[in-house]
């Protein structure tokens, strides 16, 4: 690897002291930016907080074509949306070879599933429950991302969410806040490693700081407002977790709560995040959420909102230029602090040098490494087994799965070779071409002892303002030329051919991620219809589903024998697929969100509190609808497997603990099927009485077990009184004496419980 100091003789002097650096070093940094720093323009340290997207990928309107001028101009810190070592050394070259302090460049980019070998998408991926495989997942993102030029991803996207209408579910870990947490501490061990100064690491990013999981009615970045208690309770514990976990970076998120956009709250952004929370990275904005403060209707103009949100505790602008444009003069007016300035500066060059830019700026830019580390067949076979891993079996009625390896299967569907969708949303430098389709993956697996045929029977969807859409936003759809009934008619004639039909149907991979809400989450309708002219043939049929949003499968569910739930899986999606249809593999994955029955349930998720009348199907005054159940057509901790599990009722260890005792909780799951297999065994607990209204149960901790078939196993699991614990009156952050339930079970609606009492020294 090549030093900077080799080419740049004047750098010696700036950087005399670091000359001798083999690595970073903790105790030299202050030293160096403080005399870094004393150097800097107010211009140059408002350039230190300015980032521009590259002209490579983008995912807002394109603000700044011109960014490179603004590079030697010593005006930006920071790029995103650039990779490859090639083009981040010719971006870095500007900076360091040409402007007066030489100060790197610090490279981001949305690695959010995988950089260039895609790994299922994050709600996927969390339906493993399988936090050593999410961890490695996001360590072989960083491995690749940092081979090829990234510092830094805007990643994890820990924002709970309980709509699945709003798109972005798709990036998240879904509904649960202590699943959620545990998931977006996993990806800031991964991304960050415990070496920043090593080249394959990269920063991770927090995002969307806060609350963007809950915008009004599901429409992404609509407004969000909600109970104190509600947002500390539910919203906000994954992202205090991911922070103190280690991770670096925080992203501000578009939306306001109660009023107060978030690139301008500084409870949130100073008070909470650096106060209590003691988080010591630096924040950037979102996309332009600086200029948004506009028409939000906080900030007359331009200059108005920089003040608003530096002053709230925002670093770093993203893509707007404002910070650019307005700093100098905001400073010159007294607005803005120098002592604050320097901060925010310093936040950022910290980061550059944890990252060992300044030791050499080019050392994430190495086409041999990249060459060796890229798309390998390791990150391929994990790749696959995650894939295995995330899906999830919903349905399996008469045990149509797995299929058996001989007679002839049809496959239909608009997905069965589709590799641009399986890949999915936000799959950043990922090449939908190398990625391996269903169909290809049957084929592969079924070793040639089926007879294999196939039909699209379907379009994605008819919609051709949505295909528009789609393909305008990385999508790769066509319109076949053969009407919806021809496709129909021509699926049918191979159906009645076949022993066993699957259908591979879904949404298209841009009907989910950002700025892809959907109010009816349904399957197209043009694709219901093929699924209703199929099924009259009363053969089996497997339905398996691409998609990136838990979806209302009320007619799928009562059309289809057997469903299997693959979101979007990834580069590996068709071999991972085809070896759980065929029962190679069993499925393990549980939904980390609900799937409603309708939309008009939504919100319905697990942790629903009881109510002063709860539903009693003999009153009339109860609550419920007319027309539909309370209850999630496929609940939280969902999924099914080829065996049969049973779970025992929980053993206590004691009736009673005090504040500072555990409780433990025995159970005995046992595999009474015959198949091998894994099972999630879910532990929750619910407060029987309290000074607030409490949830009915809250996921408190789980292990993923697996037993031959057979074969039992006794868990043990652990709980303390900081697993009992809440917002009580005034926000106090306590746990009350009383009644609790323990409840374990396969998924959140099937549980056996125990009871016990804590009792506090107060009462
Ligand atoms: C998204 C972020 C993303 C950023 C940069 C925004 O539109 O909300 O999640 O990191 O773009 O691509």
């Amino acid at each position: 690897m090549k030093s900077i100091f080799r080419h740049l003789p004047s750098m010696i002097l700036i950087f005399a002291s670091a000359s001798a650096w083999a690595a970073p070093k903790e105790s030299a940094m202050k030293p160096f930016l403080d005399r870094l720093i004393s150097r800097m323009t107010v211009e140059e340290k408002a350039g230190q907080l300015t980032q521009y997207s590259a002209d490579m990928a983008q995912t807002g309107a394109s603000l700044k074509d011109n960014y490179k001028e603004d590079i030697l101009k010593g005006r930006v810190g920071s790029i995103f949306n650039a990779y490859t070592p090639a083009f981040t050394r010719e971006l870095q070259t500007l900076a360091v070879e040409k402007t007066r302090l030489k100060i790197p460049l610090i490279f981001g980019y949305d690695v959010i599933h995988g950089h260039r070998t895609i790994f299922p998408i994050p709600l996927g991926e969390s339906a493993s429950w399988d936090l050593g495989l999410i961890e490695e997942s996001a360590r072989i993102a960083a491995r690749e991302a940092s081979a090829d030029g990234v510092h830094w991803t805007f990643a994890p996207m820990a924002d709970v969410s309980r709509d699945p209408r709003w798109g972005r579910v798709s990036e998240g870990a879904g509904e649960d806040p202590w699943l959620g947490s545990r998931i977006a501490e996993a990806r800031v061990r991964g991304f960050q490693g415990k070496d920043l100064s090593s080249t394959e690491t990269v920063l991770a990013c927090v995002k969307h700081f806060a609350a963007y999981g809950a915008p009004q009615g599901g429409r992404d970045y609509n407004v969000v407002d909600m109970s104190e208690r509600e947002l500390f309770e539910t919203y906000m514990p994954p992202y205090e977790a991911a922070v103190k976990a280690g991770a670096m970076t925080v992203m501000t998120s578009f939306n306001e709560i109660g009023g107060v956009p978030s690139s301008a709250n500084r409870d949130l952004l100073t008070d909470l995040l650096r106060g209590k929370w003691k988080f010591k990275g630096f924040v950037v904005a979102d996309y332009t959420a600086v200029n948004e403060l506009i028409p939000h209707g906080v900030a007359a103009d331009e200059k108005s909102a920089v003040d608003l949100a530096f002053n709230a505790g925002l670093d770093m602008d993203m893509q707007g230029g404002l910070y650019s444009n307005h700093i100098v003069q905001l400073v010159k007016d007294g607005r803005i602090k120098v002592r604050d300035l320097d901060l925010a500066v310093r936040r950022v060059l910290e980061a550059k040098y944890r990252l060992g830019l300044f030791e050499d700026p080019y050392r994430y830019s190495d086409e041999e490494r990249a060459k060796k580390s890229l798309l390998t067949p390791e990150h391929r076979a994990h790749a696959r087994q995650i894939a295995r891993k995330s899906a999830v079996l919903l349905k399996n009625d008469k045990n149509v799965l797995p299929l058996k390896k001989s007679g002839t299967i049809a496959l239909i569907g608009p997905f069965a070779d589709n590799k641009r969708d399986q890949i999915g949303n936000w799959s950043g430098a990922g090449d939908w071409k190398q990625a391996v389709s269903l169909e290809e993956g049957l084929q592969q697996a079924s070793e040639g002892k089926v007879k294999l045929l196939k039909a699209k029977g379907a379009n994605v969807t008819d919609d051709p303002r949505l295909i528009d859409f789609l393909n305008e936003h990385g999508g790769n759809l066509e319109i076949d030329s053969r009407s919806p009934q021809k496709l129909i008619d021509e699926a049918l004639a191979v159906a009645k051919k076949a022993d066993v039909i699957v259908m591979a149907l879904g949404e298209s991979q841009g009907m989910s991620g950002e700025a892809a809400s959907r109010s009816r989450i349904r399957l197209p309708e043009n694709q219901q219809e093929l699924l209703k002219a199929i099924a009259k043939l009363g053969k089996p049929v497997v339905l398996v589903l691409f998609n990136g949003r838990p979806l209302a499968l009320e007619l799928e569910t009562a059309l289809a024998h057997s469903i299997l739930e693959t979101w979007f899986l990834g580069t590996e999606a068709g071999p991972a697929i085809a070896a759980l249809l065929f029962g190679d593999e069993n499925p393990s994955g549980k939904l980390p969100m609900s799937f409603p029955v309708n939309e008009g349930q939504i919100p319905v998720y697990y942790s629903m509190k009881n109510t002063g009348r709860p539903f009693d199907a003999k009153q009339k005054y109860t609550s419920k609808y007319l027309d539909v159940s309370n209850e999630a057509l496929y609940p939280f901790g969902w999924g099914l497997s080829y065996t049969k599990f049973e779970i025992s009722e929980p053993k206590l260890s004691t009736a009673r603990i005090k504040l500072n005792q555990k409780l433990n909780v025995k159970v005995t799951v046992a595999n009474v099927g015959d198949r091998d297999g894994e099972e999630v065994v879910q532990l929750y607990v619910r407060d029987l009485v309290s000074s607030v209204t409490r949830p009915l149960k809250q996921l408190r901790g789980y292990q993923k077990v697996f037993l031959k078939k057979g074969e039992s196993k006794e868990l043990s699991f652990e709980l303390s009184a900081e697993d009992l614990k809440f917002y009580g009156k005034g926000m106090k952050w306590m746990a009350e004496a009383g009644e609790f339930q323990v409840m374990v079970g396969a998924n959140s609606r099937d549980l056996r419980a125990a009871s016990f009492h804590l009792v506090t020294t107060a009462r």
